[in-house]
């Protein structure tokens, strides 16, 4: 009897160390199915919810089918999605797919992890108010601590320099539920020595992450790093906010005012979209992307990028040059102002208070709600549903904390998502 006792212990600390060593990566759902079993509309809805949770098939023998599918039939259907959303596949493929359309130049579901994605990811798991990811100063990693394989951990060579770091997720298997840890206080290469890291100034949530500043401050006129942020964080591409009635107070010295000899299209085309952009894109003005060593993002407080002011040729009789970081928003006015929804100041400095402007609109709200729908739902949510989108936008402002697995839960049981609805 002992014997046994004894060998229990020891199998139990063996298999003890190995599932928790197996914890931090994948692992396969084990029950085997019942042919004969018939299947009920609550087993078939709650199979269908969680695979839209999580993107995962699973058998409908699975304990968490089982304990949706009683949480269905007691009428609890909010009880039941969360037990697709405590599943780690929630967060290693939903919430990274929705990351990565966010965080990546081409909008791809399917990419490389990297800090904007892992941020998302740790951000949502830990119940951080969604508006912290474009302004806190804050960064996941992976905790070497539970996945002591990972050992490209170094802060200037594996971290800001390049990829690595972050590759070891999927080189690895590693599920970024259990590995990624929250670090306080963003970190840049010091402009002054490169081999050298310092405390960022300016932090600004993802927007300055390695990340969106690979896709969006390499080369061009910082200007993208503005287009983008409006396309990703309030879904609204360039071309639904252009605004030609704006003064053209701060658009660049190298927009020719006279484009093929026509002031007249300068004044209908290239203002409506330089107008609002450039009276903002000046919150970049210390950014750059430095090619060298892998890439790494560049802040110095003490120089205008020159690319700020390029190609002042294009206007000689003009004198307005870029000479810090402060904006004036250009974007408030028409049919800008109920489309953006902005609360707060639309004037400031830094790139802190351009995300901070952007995470405090309606829209910021809107924008969420609607790559939640297309996450979950797997589709962009059709105009007709522009009514469900506003509601769930208020009603996550207001009442869930800016909480977004709050949204998925409660969009994931929207009829229109995945099938039929309130059961
Ligand atoms: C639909 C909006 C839109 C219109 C219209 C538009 N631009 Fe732009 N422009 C942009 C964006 C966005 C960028 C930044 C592109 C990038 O860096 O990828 C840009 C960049 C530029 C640049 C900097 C190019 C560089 O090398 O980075 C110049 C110069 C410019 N535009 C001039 C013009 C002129 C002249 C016109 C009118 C003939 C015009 N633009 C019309 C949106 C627009």
């Amino acid at each position: 009897m002992n014997k046994v006792y004894l060998l229990f212990a020891v199998a139990g600390v063996l298999l003890g160390q190995q599932s928790w060593a197996a914890e931090v990566t994948k692992k396969p759902s084990s029950c085997v199915e019942n042919l004969n079993q018939e299947i009920t509309p609550q087993m078939k809805r709650a199979r269908d919810l969680y695979i839209a949770l999580t993107g995962s098939p699973i058998p409908f023998c699975d304990e968490r089918i089982e304990r949706m599918t009683i949480y269905l039939a007691a009428g609890r259907a909010r009880d039941a999605v969360r037990v697709a959303i405590a599943d780690p596949d929630f967060y290693n493929i939903k919430i990274r797919e929705m990351a990565s359309r966010i965080c990546t130049f081409e909008n791809s579901p399917r990419t490389s992890v990297n800090d904007c994605i892992a941020t998302y990811v740790g951000a949502i798991r830990d119940g951080i108010d969604a508006r912290q990811l474009l302004t806190g100063n804050f960064w996941y990693r992976i905790d070497e601590k539970k996945a002591p394989q990972a050992t490209a951990s170094n802060l200037v060579n594996n971290i800001l320099k390049n990829g690595n770091h972050y590759n070891q997720i999927d080189d690895l298997e590693l599920s970024m539920f259990h590995v990624l840890k929250r670090v306080d206080g963003q970190m840049i290469i010091d402009p002054t020595n490169n081999n050298n890291a310092i405390a960022a100034q300016d932090p600004a949530g993802v927007i300055t992450s390695r990340a969106w500043m690979m896709a969006h401050a390499i080369a061009g006129t910082n200007r993208r790093l503005v287009e983008k942020s409006f396309e990703q964080f309030l879904c609204s591409p360039i071309r639904e906010w252009a605004d030609n009635t704006m003064p053209d107070t701060y658009v660049g010295r190298d927009v020719t005012r006279t484009p093929g000899d026509d002031p007249n299209k300068y004044l209908v085309t290239c203002k409506g979209c330089h107008a609002p952009m450039d009276s903002m894109r000046s919150v970049f003005a210390h950014v750059d992307w430095n090619e060298n060593n892998g890439g790494f993002y560049r802040y110095n407080p003490t120089q205008v990028t020159p690319k700020m002011n390029r190609n002042t040729n294009e206007t000689p009789q003009l004198t307005y040059l870029i000479s810090g970081d402060t904006f004036d928003n250009y974007a408030t006015q028409g049919a800008n102002a109920a489309r953006f929804g902005w609360r707060g100041p639309t004037q400031g400095e830094g790139m802190k208070a351009f995300a901070g402007m952007l995470a405090n609109s309606e829209q910021y709200n809107r924008c969420l709600t609607t790559h939640v729908f297309r996450t979950v739902c797997g589709r962009k949510p059709e105009a007709e549903l522009k009514q469900i989108i506003d509601t769930y936008a208020r009603d996550f402002d207001q009442k869930d904390n800016h909480d977004v697995r709050v949204l998925f839960e409660r969009i994931a049981l929207r009829p229109e998502c995945t099938g039929d609805g309130n059961q």
